[in-house]
């Protein structure tokens, strides 16, 4: 068995100004979320990501740091966030946070410093230019949103670079003392307690960016420097990174010296994501296949981070345009559902019309193909979203705990929660909501339960290989394995309506009294393999052999 811990774990993705409130301001807090860690060990998570803790202006949903030694007053005290370790830890639940140091707040005192005068300790902290930049409407990563990448601060009488929002100036990944604090800041967490860091928009972080040039070079050493600093601090704390690129770029973000990883240990599974949602659409697994076959090999310790939704929009941006155009037409068809051109703002339940049979599918696939599976707050349970919200915020609203008012995330009046809680039809918090689907056998919620513990149960998934079974097989069905020391299992997922069969026989010699241990319904015994029937979108997990 694997004793690189992230290779088994569940991660569950929260921010907690949503999660739950413990003293009535209408913002969910650290004491809130420490009231609900047994719920999540109940639901079988081992890790908890925490979209940005920090003291932030909040234009950004806190993806705009103003301190990175601090967990925002909102949220409660850092003395609430060691003891959400502690409470976290004492249920086996490690917490990693997210890291987001390609740029700060303009509200940062390094930025309003740094503004201020040319004799700024913190001047070079930022990337800036005497010159308006000629390519300054280029690479904006929010089309819509925001007009260009360079910014003319009126104070600095100077243009500065800004991946992101205007109030989002870059730091600079040249100079040797940012290099430095970005350890700080990650040494400073560690010795909290926190098991690793989601580090946020790594291919920008390491841009060493030139006005006029686009393509700016990447230090991908700074990524190995990074790496090595923290494996001193502590051995067994992971970087997950975003790096949303082309998949043959990823492996340079892995990094393989010297025969192992050295850099990244995670990486976002963007393509798969992306493969996963046109498969679904399209009720045809090839997307999957073809993603399956063509991602590089990773270096021995590498790990992909599975996904169907994040807190962001989901991004088509690598399909095709008539894939694209597919998926749009089956999952997001309003203009009012999409975001940038690219993507999707609706969360998974809404776009499988409520179906309870696709989304056990969809998420059957996610947790059974390669990698670790990463689970966005209200998933569990099929919350729905709020479009009448803007842009990302749509699927940011509080978690649904009861039919209490508010959804019992927070005492405040309505009308002062950092959200609206959904009330929609459908899945308003009165239908959708954990109280009511706890002591439900049949609920979603209990079935996630049932799902990652059978998914602990098969420690190839995660640590093991995951390929393809390439048989003749009904077109809708995908057919893959997971191989590790521990054994293999079988996944068949039935993509379309309609049941369907298909023959294994051909694995039948590997196959020690196969069982089916998870299944969308009842299955005669699987026997010699060779008449498997999977209803329509149904799936079945087969244990093929245990070997300890
Ligand atoms: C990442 C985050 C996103 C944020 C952006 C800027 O893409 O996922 O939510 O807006 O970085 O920090
Ligand atoms: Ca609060």
């Amino acid at each position: 068995m694997s004793d690189r811990w992230y290779q088994q774990a569940v991660v569950y993705c929260l921010d907690i100004d949503t999660f739950a409130d413990s003293n009535g301001d209408g913002i969910g807090d650290i004491p809130g979320l420490i009231g609900r860690l047994d719920y999540l060990a109940r639901l079988g998570v081992t890790c908890i990501w925490l979209n940005p803790i920090h003291p932030s202006p909040d234009r950004d949903d806190g993806y705009d740091v103003a301190d990175f030694y601090n967990v925002d007053p909102r949220f409660g005290t850092l003395g609430d966030f060691a003891e959400l370790l502690h409470q976290a830890g004492n249920r086996g639940i490690k917490v990693i946070i997210d890291l987001v140091v390609n740029h700060t707040s303009d509200k940062h005192p390094w930025f309003v410093s740094a503004r201020s005068s040319p004799d700024s300790p913190y001047r070079d902290w930022y990337v800036w230019s005497e010159t308006a930049p000629p390519d300054r409407n280029q690479g904006m990563v929010f089309p819509g949103e925001q007009a260009e990448t360079w910014s003319y601060d009126r104070t600095a009488k100077l243009w500065y670079y800004h991946r992101f929002y205007k109030f989002q100036p870059d730091l600079n990944i040249k100079n040797p003392e940012v290099r430095e604090e970005i350890k700080k800041i990650c040494a400073f967490w560690l010795q909290l307690g926190v098991a690793g860091f989601r580090m946020d928009a790594v291919p920008f972080i390491i841009e060493e960016t030139v006005p006029g040039k686009p393509d700016a070079a990447k230090d991908f050493g700074y990524l190995t420097e990074l790496r090595q600093h923290l494996q001193w601090r502590k051995s067994d704390a992971v970087l997950l990174a975003e790096a949303n690129v082309e998949p043959a770029q990823l492996v340079t973000y892995f990094g393989d010296e010297g025969g192992s990883g050295n850099r990244i240990h995670m990486l976002f599974d963007f393509m798969l994501n992306a493969k996963m949602v046109l498969a679904l659409a399209r009720e045809d697994p090839e997307p999957i296949i073809d993603g399956l076959r063509d991602t590089p090999a990773l270096p021995p310790g590498g790990q992909w981070a599975t996904f169907l939704r994040n807190h962001d929009e989901i991004d088509l941006s690598r399909l095709t345009a008539e894939q694209r155009a597919d998926v749009f037409a089956k999952f997001g068809p309003d203009e009012d559902m999409q975001l940038y051109g690219r993507g999707i703002r609706r969360r998974l339940a809404p776009m499988l019309g409520n179906d309870r049979r696709r989304l056990e599918l969809a998420y059957s696939l996610q947790f059974s193909l390669r990698g670790t599976p990463v689970l966005r707050y209200g998933e569990e349970i099929g919350m729905g979203d709020d479009l009448a919200l803007e842009g990302r915020d749509a699927i940011r609203t509080p978690m649904q705990w009861s039919g209490l008012a508010n959804g019992g995330f927070s005492t405040a009046p309505a009308d002062q929660l950092v959200r609206p809680v959904v009330t929609d039809d459908g899945y308003g918090y009165e239908q959708i909501n954990v109280t009511r689907q706890r002591h439900d056998p049949a609920s979603l919620l209990s079935w996630f339960e049932r799902m990652i513990r059978t998914l602990r149960e098969a420690p190839e998934v995660g640590v093991g290989s995951c390929t393809h079974v390439d048989v003749p097989a009904p077109r809708s069905l995908l057919v893959h394995r997971a191989d590790g020391p521990a054994g293999s299992m079988l996944f068949l997922h039935n993509l379309g309506p309609d049941d369907v069969t298909v023959d294994l026989s051909s694995l039948e010699g590997e196959a020690e009294l196969p069982n089916d241990v998870l299944a969308d319904s009842e299955y005669p015994e699987p026997g010699k393999l060779d008449d498997l029937k999977v209803s329509g979108h149904g799936y079945r997990w087969i244990r093929l052999h245990r070997t300890v």
